[in-house]
C-alpha cells in the first residue's frame, strides 16, 4: 500500500510531515555525511540574526530529570556567513531548508528578511519570536499580539512569496490571541511552541546550573503542556501548525498530528539520537500502512473529528 505523507502548510510543501526543532539539529551539514537528510521533510536550522551572535557564558545546558534547560542565547554564525559558509553545502544534499531567524527588534528581523528575500534559496523562513533567553530573540514582541500581527505583516510583505512560519512562546496564559495575530498577519503557519521558561540550582555550590540562572525548558517533560497549547490553537484557529515539544518517538509525533497539527519539529531527541527523526517517518509510516491510512491528511485532526470537537481547519 502506497501511503501519501505529504503536508501543505500554507504555501509550503513538505514530502512528509517531519521536520529537525531549531537549534538541535545545528545547520544541518553536521549530519549530513551519515544521514539522508533529503528524506525529511525538512531541516529548520539554527537561529539566524543579522550579525554573528557569541551566545550566554557556559553552563548553558543542564539536564532535568524529565528533560533539558537551555540558555544557549542564540549563538550563530550570522546570516552572511549562514548564505556563504552553510547554505550551499545543506541545499546540496537536496532536502527542504527553512531558515529560522531572530532580532533585537523590528528593523533586524526586516533586515534580515530582505536579504533572504534577495538571496533566496531557501524553502520558508521560521521566525522565533519567543527565545526565553536573550532579552533580544524577539521575546518582548512574543507578549504582545499587537506587536506579532505587526511583524507578522510586515514579513508577509518582505518576503513576498517565501513561505512564512511564526514561532510563538508558550509562555503566556492563552495562546489563542497570540495564534490569531499571526493568522491576521498573513503568515503561512505557526510553530507551537518553543521552550518554557524555568531554573535549575545547585545546592552543593548555591550556584545556578544554568549561568544566566533561567532557560528554556524542553524534552519530554513539556510534551502535554505544548499538545495542550497545540489542541487550544486547532480547535480555534484554522492557520496551520507545525507542532514542538517533547516529541521523543513517533507516537508523540502521532498524537501531535491527531490533534490537528500538520508538521511537527524534533528537538531534544536528537542529542539522544540524531537519527530518530529517521525513525520516526519509518514508523509513522509504517503506522499509516498497519491501519490503512492513505495520506497525513486523513490523519490530522483525526482526534478532534472522532471526538466531535470544534475543528475550524477541517474544511481545508
Ligand atoms: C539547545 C537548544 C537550542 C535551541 N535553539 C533554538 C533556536 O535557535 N531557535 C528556536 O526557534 N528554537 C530553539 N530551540 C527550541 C527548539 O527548536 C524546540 O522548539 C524546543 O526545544 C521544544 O521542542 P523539544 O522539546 O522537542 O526540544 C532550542 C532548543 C534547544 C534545546
Amino acid at each position: 500500500m502506497a501511503v501519501d505523507l505529504s503536508v501543505k502548510i500554507g504555501r509550503l510543501k513538505l514530502k512528509n510531515p517531519v521536520l529537525t526543532g531549531s537549534g538541535t539539529f545545528g545547520y544541518g551539514l553536521e549530519y549530513e555525511d551519515f544521514l539522508d537528510l533529503e528524506k525529511l521533510g525538512g531541516v529548520v536550522v539554527k537561529g539566524i540574526s543579522l550579525k554573528p551572535k557569541e551566545g550566554n557564558p557556559p553552563p548553558r545546558i543542564c539536564e532535568t530529570p524529565c528533560g533539558l534547560l537551555n540558555s544557549i542565547g542564540l549563538q550563530n554564525v550570522g546570516i552572511d556567513r549562514f548564505y556563504i559558509e552553510k547554505l550551499p553545502l545543506l541545499k546540496k544534499s537536496g532536502c527542504t531548508v527553512i531558515v529560522n531567524i531572530l532580532g533585537d527588534n523590528f528593523e533586524e528581523y526586516v533586515k534580515i528578511s530582505e536579504v533572504i528575500r534577495e538571496r533566496g534559496n531557501v524553502d520558508g523562513v521560521e521566525v522565533n519570536v519567543s527565545c526565553p533567553n536573550v532579552k533580544s530573540g524577539g521575546i518582548h514582541i512574543s507578549k504582545s499580539p499587537e506587536a506579532i500581527k505587526k511583524l507578522t505583516k510586515i514579513l508577509r510583505d518582505t518576503l513576498k512569496n517565501i513561505p512564512l512560519l511564526i514561532k510563538l512562546s508558550p509562555n503566556v496564559s492563552d495562546i489563542v490571541p497570540y495564534v490569531k495575530a499571526v493568522e491576521d498577519g498573513g503568515a503561512d503557519g505557526v510553530t507551537l511552541s518553543n521552550t518554557y521558561v524555568g531554573i535549575g540550582i545547585d545546592i552543593d555550590t548555591m550556584k545556578p546550573k544554568l549561568s544566566k540562572i533561567k532557560g528554556g525548558l524542553s524534552g519530554p517533560a513539556i510534551k502535554p503542556l505544548s499538545q495542550r497549547i497545540v489542541f487550544d490553537t486547532t480547535t480555534n484557529c484554522k492557520i496551520s501548525v507545525v507542532a514542538s515539544g517533547g516529541i521523543m518517538n513517533y507516537i508523540d509525533a502521532l498524537e501531535y498530528l491527531a490533534l490537528g497539527a500538520k508538521a511537527f519539529e524534533v528537538g531534544t531527541a536528537n542529542f539522544v539520537n540524531p537519527r530518530i527523526s529517521f525513525n520516526i517517518l519509518e514508523n509513522i509510516r509504517k503506522y499509516f500502512m498497519k491501519k490503512g491510512i492513505g495520506s497525513s491528511g486523513e490523519f490530522v485532526g483525526i482526534f478532534l473529528k472522532k471526538n466531535n470537537l470544534n475543528y475550524p481547519a477541517m474544511e481545508d
